[in-house]
């Protein structure tokens, strides 16, 4: 049965609407041409065709509907498929297909598994401007979120003559996962992010997840001097890997003709990380293959040779590993490097859902050994902290880190719409000895000072009983900065609490019998979405006389800095206004918050 219906939103609103029978629907108009037609061809296939030249069509999105297979083709020939939750019932927002370049009298669009009364179909709309204005109070201001859409992992991070490029798991048609593309911004300050154009697209070998990023500065790719040579997996019937190049500066990608590189059985088999091994003078490639990495060498970034994997018995197995890094780090106040191993962990991190986990050994270009294979170490100890891996080629031999600033568990459910997720904010990172225990520090990158507006002054206080500081700052926008430092007398119990006036708090909490800091955020806002979310996270900081805290407040997320890095904890929040308030506590005696100083934060 074939069904027409006529419609646009200019047209809807000047239109009668005049119901022949149940059989279709015309809208008669004042208008002359409708902008689209839609056939419904029937077991929820339908075609649109387009009569009107616009940049985009709008495709209206309801998150609670099925993905319908929306197939654009040019002349009857396939040029792109996505999965798209097209509204049925209602529109949560829109998301822009763009129509540039082409011929929209040879274009149709293809869409499978809709049903015919759907509310799409009277919905579409024709612009030529996406509005990306955000006015969710959720989104955060200095941490890097995409303008619209889905995001998950850091991908393909490279510095490149003074520019730092982030690519970034990202789905374009949907604030939830699926369609994987690499996303793309740059920034010369690793704070300020300038949008770009989507780097690389899915193609038949499969979507697009995540990988890493070199520039070749010998040219042994052939690929061009200096090419920034990305590689990637391509999520396909089977997970393969893939290069793709670019010659300008990472503004275009070209995939090379022979992927995929490296196949394999292994049904998890992804995330490949290039990095040069100087001592062999070798590029080393570590995938994460199930529940174990495997190391991979290469003189020309295109043939790849399998060294060795490593992951049984050492560390948490809860579930698979994904995102590898590998990055050889000196330790502070000597002249001793380690190798590190990053490996990120999903599920299976230490309070549900995704986290990051590190080891420390030797890499001799083939073999990664384990100095501590009895131990379990964690790189962040909040419950939003996945995807973890650094920058190639930073400045200054530095390893600067991000990581994607969510979990698994709840991901595709925070309280967002027109985006979701954000990454933290970048960190440094060292190796430190904390009394024979040499442990991975993630400092908060300098950069990052450049946000700090004018402070007031800094006050100290002792606490016997509790201590309250009624306002944090005059214009609070929930944006700042509390740096402070603790000097314990006798409490058992040092605490405190983050607040607004409507109640919603974030409980902070040195336990110094145990020796852990918590941060209990089951009361912080917004919690309902997941029972996965209400929650306390704790670092095993030990019994510490004097700690040092900063704790950075964006729109929607803390992230906790001990002893500038030691430990650290991200946590996403979800509070109804700035918390801009703070209670003190003491518990079985007392400490003194010898220096206690808010930063108001913005972009500059
Ligand atoms: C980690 C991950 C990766 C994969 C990507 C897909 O969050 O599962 O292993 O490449 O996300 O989006």
């Amino acid at each position: 049965m074939n069904l027409f219906n006529y419609f646009s939103a200019y047209i809807r609103r000047s239109c009668t609407i005049l119901a022949i029978g149940s059989i279709f629907t015309i809208f008669s108009c004042q208008a002359t041409i409708p902008p689209f037609v839609v056939r419904h061809l029937g077991d929820g296939h339908s075609i649109v065709q387009l009569k009107t030249n616009n940049k985009y069509l709008l495709l209206p999105i309801e998150e609670a509907a099925p993905e319908a297979r929306v197939n654009v083709t040019q002349n009857q020939n396939s040029v792109s498929t996505h999965q798209v939750r097209l509204a049925i019932n209602n529109i949560d927002y829109y998301v822009p297909l763009d129509l540039t370049g082409f011929d929209i009298s040879a274009l149709a669009i293809n869409v499978e598994n809709a049903p015919d009364s759907a509310l799409c179909w009277r919905s579409f709309e024709l612009v030529n401007e996406f509005d990306t204005q955000n006015r969710e109070s959720h989104r955060p201001v200095y941490h890097f979120a995409p303008l619209y859409g889905w995001m998950n992992d850091p991908n393909g991070m490279v510095y490149k003559d003074g520019i730092y490029h982030l690519f970034y798991q990202y789905n374009p048609y949907g604030s939830m996962w699926g369609n994987m593309h690499w996303g793309h911004a740059t920034s010369t300050d690793l704070i300020n992010w300038e949008h770009q154009p989507v780097a690389i697209s899915p193609d038949d070998l499969g979507t697009i997840f995540s990988g890493s990023s070199v520039v070749d500065k010998n040219n042994t790719s052939g690929f061009g001097k200096d090419a920034i040579v990305a590689f990637y997996t391509s999520a396909g019937e089977r997970q393969t890997q893939s290069v793709a190049y670019s010659t300008d500066n990472g503004k275009s990608f070209t995939k090379y003709e022979g992927n995929p590189i490296l196949t394999s059985e292994a049904p998890d088999f992804r995330d490949p990380k290039v990095i040069w091994h100087e001592a062999t003078k070798k590029w080393i490639m570590i995938l994460a293959v199930g529940q174990e990495m495997q190391f991979f060498t290469s003189s020309n970034l295109k043939d790849w040779t399998y060294e060795s994997s490593f992951g049984e018995g050492h560390g948490a197995h809860g579930g698979v590993w994904e995102c590898p890094d590998l990055i050889e780090v000196p330790i502070e106040g000597t002249n001793d490097k380690e190798w590190v191993l990053l490996c990120n962990i999903n599920p299976g991190g230490p309070f549900g859902g995704s986290a990051t986990q590190y080891f420390i050994g030797d890499f001799d270009g083939k073999t990664f050994t384990n100095q501590s294979p009895e131990l379990t170490k964690w790189m962040d100890y909040g419950k939003d902290h996945y995807a973890t891996v650094t920058w190639s080629n930073a400045p200054d031999n530095r390893h600067i880190a991000i990581a994607w600033m969510s979990n698994w568990q709840y991901a595709n459910q925070v309280p967002t719409q027109q985006f979701r997720s954000a990454n933290s904010i970048p960190r440094d990172l060292t190796l430190v000895n904390d009394n024979g225990n040499i442990i991975l520090k993630s400092a908060p990158s300098p950069e990052v000072e450049k946000l700090r507006g004018e402070a007031p002054k800094a006050r100290s206080f002792k606490v016997n009983k509790d201590y309250n500081i009624d306002k944090l700052l005059d214009n609070n926008t929930g944006l700042f900065e509390i740096v402070m430092t603790i000097r314990n007398k006798d409490a058992e119990f040092i605490g405190f609490r983050l607040f607004n006036q409507q109640g919603e708090e974030v409980d902070f909490c040195y336990n110094l019998v145990e020796g852990n800091f918590s941060m209990d955020r089951s009361k912080s806002g917004e919690v309902s979405f997941s029972e996965d979310f209400p929650i306390a996270t704790l670092a095993p900081i030990g019994k510490n006389d004097e700690i040092s805290l900063r704790i950075f407040a964006d729109k929607s997320s803390l992230e906790l800095f001990v002893n500038d890095g030691e430990y650290v904890m991200t946590n996403l929040v979800f509070p109804s206004s700035p918390y801009n308030r703070a209670s003190f506590y003491a518990k079985g005696g007392s400490y003194e918050v010898t220096s206690f100083k808010v930063y108001p934060l913005e972009l500059k």
